[in-house]
């Protein structure tokens, strides 16, 4: 095996099992936002498991965004028993992002008019949102929250606002869904809403794009998560001519999928030529060849007078035209004149090419 393709091979492993690693990372979680949570303090943000030291992993901690915290850790349980209402736990234990159902028992509702209500594990180890309160039927206090219009009972369909007649409700869907239908609802007189319930429909991407002369990367699987990243390789000779890795983006498209380029030949051999600064016979390069994007600059006969002016043409993957002006020399010239040829005569005075160009 040579040693390009054994340096290819460790390559492409490191990049592998780096975009396993962060595929499973960059799951989608929201910033930092805290209002309406019970809470004060959010654990340390982080990006990462290794920002965490080593008894805590990087996190969606709900509106903390992510955060450091020990997924062993569990909240209370089980909560004291209330008169007028029964929890739930509604995961196999009550530890980090567990869920929790508070269910008013019949005749009873909480304050914003809803039967039940779902609390989860937080990273600080207390249970999100209020303490839980169902208030009878009868209760004077409360005249309007008995008169509601229905919610959905969908785990992935979060709800903000009062569903009580006269209310507005918003909408959201957990992350990695997208939400279909109106985002936000009105409780009419009648109890009922102004909209049909949205629904919450999962993000995916397809497998990603293949590339001519190029290699993914990437676990082949037929969906992928938002926020998953796979990563490109070019293959040897052929320049990488965008990002390195495409990203599955919230509306289950891929980012910027980049293009492998290839080199150009140059379109001279006995005239030197300029490339990257340096005049060189083209033999002299590797392979003759230049690679994308490079400026290649030949040498031009004056019209009339005895002297050379320079044009430059740019490598387009795989295409570099030579200049209208030049003029491959013959093998006549190249052997017997070299000297002669027009690029290695003197280089025309400025003012002698403004006249051609008149
Ligand atoms: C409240 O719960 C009862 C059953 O416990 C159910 O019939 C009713 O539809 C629920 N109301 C709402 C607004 O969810
Ligand atoms: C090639 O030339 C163009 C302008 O003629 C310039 O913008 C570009 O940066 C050059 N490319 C390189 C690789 O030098």
């Amino acid at each position: 095996m040579e040693t390009s393709q054994l340096l290819l091979l460790l390559c492409v492993w490191a990049l592998s099992s780096l975009s396993l690693q962060s595929a499973e990372m960059i799951e989608h979680c929201p910033d930092r936002i805290l209002d309406n949570e019970k809470r004060r303090t959010c654990p340390k943000k982080c990006q990462q498991d290794n920002d965490c030291g080593n008894k805590r992993q990087c996190l969606c901690d709900g509106p903390c965004g992510l955060s450091c915290v020990a997924p062993g850790r569990t909240c209370p349980w089980p909560l004291p028993s209330s008169e007028h209402f029964d929890v739930t736990l509604l995961s196999p234990s009550p530890s980090f992002s567990a869920l929790l159902e508070v269910r008013c028992h019949p005749g009873y509702t909480m304050t914003n008019g809803l039967n039940a209500t779902i609390h989860r594990c937080q990273g600080d180890r207390q249970w999100s949102g209020d303490d839980p309160l169902c208030t009878g039927r009868n209760a004077e206090t409360e005249p309007e929250s008995k008169l509601a219009c229905p919610l959905p009972d969908h785990d992935l369909l979060l709800i903000h606002g009062s569903a009580a007649i006269g209310s507005t409700i918003q909408y959201q869907c957990a992350p990695g869904y997208v939400l279909v239908g109106s985002s936000e609802n009105f409780c009419h007189k009648d109890q009922m809403w102004r909209y049909p319930h949205p629904v919450c429909q999962r993000v995916f991407c397809p497998p990603p794009q293949e590339i001519n002369h190029g290699y993914l990367v990437a676990v082949q699987k037929s969906e992928y998560n938002m926020g998953d990243t796979i990563y490109y390789l070019c293959k040897k000779n052929f320049l990488l001519d965008g990002p390195n890795q495409v990203t599955c983006q919230l509306d289950g498209t891929w980012s910027t999928v980049p293009s492998c380029r290839a080199r150009c030949p140059i379109p001279a051999q006995r005239s030197r030529v300029i490339v990257g600064g340096v005049k060189s016979w083209p033999y002299d390069l590797t392979d003759g060849m230049v690679t994308h994007g490079e400026n290649v600059t030949f040498f031009c006969k004056h019209p009339q007078k005895s002297c050379s002016f320079t044009a430059t043409e740019t490598c387009f993957d795989g295409l570099l035209p030579a200049p209208n002006c030049y003029r491959e020399p013959t093998w006549f010239q190249y052997k017997l004149y070299p000297h002669r040829l027009v690029s290695e005569i003197n280089p025309c005075d400025p003012a002698d090419l403004d006249s051609t160009s008149e």
